[in-house]
Formats: C-alpha cells, sequence, structure tokens
C-alpha cells in the first residue's frame, strides 16, 4: 500500500474528517462536528486559524487519517494535538504512528518543544493510552470526573529533543 501524506487542505476534507472519526465509533456527533469545525478555520483562515492539518491517503483514495495540531496560544513553543484519527478499517497497520512522527517532525519544524494532548480515562481508550505511552508521551495530569463522573481527563506530553545545532 503506498501512503500518502499531504498537508494541505481541501474542500472535501470537511467530509472525509467527518467520515474517518464518525467510522471510528469513538466520537460523539457534537465531537464530529467540532472535528470538522477545525477544517473550517482552517479553510477559512489558513494559517492565521493556528490549526494545521496533516492527512494519510493511499493514492487518489478516500483520507485514511489525519492529525489536527498547533501552537497553544499565548505560549513560546507549546503545542497541542487537538486530534488524531484513522478510518477504523485502516488502524492497527502504523498509519496512526506514521501520523504522529510526521505530526512531531513538522511541530520541531515550527520550533515546538513540547506537544501536548488529551484522552480520556475509559477504558475504550485503553489501547489508545498505549499507543500513546508506546510513543513516547508521558502522562502528566489527571482531572478527575472532568468529562463525566467516573470519567478523567488525561494530559500527556511528550517533549522533543531538539538537535545540538
Ligand atoms: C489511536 C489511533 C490513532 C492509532 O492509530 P493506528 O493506525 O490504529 O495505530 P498504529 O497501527 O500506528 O499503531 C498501533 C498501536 O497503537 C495501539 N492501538 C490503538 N488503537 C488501536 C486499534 N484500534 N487497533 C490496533 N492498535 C491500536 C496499539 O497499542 C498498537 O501498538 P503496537 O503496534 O505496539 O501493537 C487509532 O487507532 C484511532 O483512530 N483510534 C480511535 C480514535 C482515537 O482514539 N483517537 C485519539 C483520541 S484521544
Amino acid at each position: 500500500m503506498k501512503l500518502l501524506f499531504r498537508r494541505r487542505i481541501k474542500a472535501s476534507d470537511r467530509k472525509a474528517v467527518a467520515a474517518v472519526t464518525s467510522s471510528t465509533g469513538f466520537f460523539n456527533r457534537e465531537e464530529v462536528l467540532v472535528a470538522v469545525e477545525l477544517v473550517d478555520e482552517r479553510l477559512l483562515k489558513g494559517p492565521k486559524s493556528g490549526y494545521a492539518f496533516l492527512f494519510c491517503q493511499e493514492g487518489e483514495g478516500p483520507v485514511l487519517g489525519y492529525t489536527c495540531y498547533g501552537r497553544v496560544p499565548g505560549t513560546k513553543e507549546s503545542f497541542d494535538l487537538y486530534w488524531i484519527a484513522v478510518d477504523r478499517r485502516a488502524q492497527g497497520q502504523g498509519i496512526g504512528r506514521r501520523l504522529l512522527g510526521l505530526t512531531e517532525k513538522d511541530i520541531a519544524r515550527k520550533g515546538g518543544a513540547r506537544i501536548y494532548l488529551e484522552t480520556s480515562s475509559r477504558d475504550l481508550y485503553g489501547r489508545t493510552r498505549a499507543f500513546y505511552s508506546s510513543s513516547g508521551y508521558v502522562r502528566e495530569a489527571v482531572l478527575r470526573d472532568f468529562y463525566a463522573p467516573g470519567d478523567s481527563k488525561v494530559i500527556y506530553v511528550k517533549e522533543l529533543i531538539k538537535p545540538p545545532f
């Protein structure tokens, strides 16, 4: 499978993001709408939106996964990974890891030193948390019962190693 990665966003990515996030079965309607809103922001305002995207697709085929990230406003070198999702049918084949690796490279290129992301403590996210841990992300904080009683927010961080010169 020849995977292509692109940062340039297209109008068709509105539908692609809705399809990928919905396919996972992890996100409710409201969350899917928020994911699409970020695409709209980027399409409307360009880089000034503060949202960068990376898409993965097989040739001209449908989008298989994507990330959305950006500098945390008001910080010098902290970035948020707002979204990472891989189409359910394409999971477990290394696409998420490649997306994350390329996203980290782009963040480093933009002067980022720390990447933050947040996820849920629910069992459903067990494999997601394992994915982050094995990708070098460290659990930094837990906001108990943040999403709902028994559903905490877990914040991870990864420090990027700066080249010596
Ligand atoms: C988490 C996610 C982005 C990982 O992408 P992926 O392409 O499935 O992951 P990869 O194939 O690159 O890596 C697989 C690793 O991730 C973990 N993993 C997480 N979810 C997985 C899944 N559904 N299937 C297989 N592995 C999964 C495994 O621990 C695996 O580790 P291993 O390689 O040591 O066995 C993707 O599974 C996904 O979109 N999940 C649902 C949405 C989600 O949780 N998004 C993040 C919200 S905070």
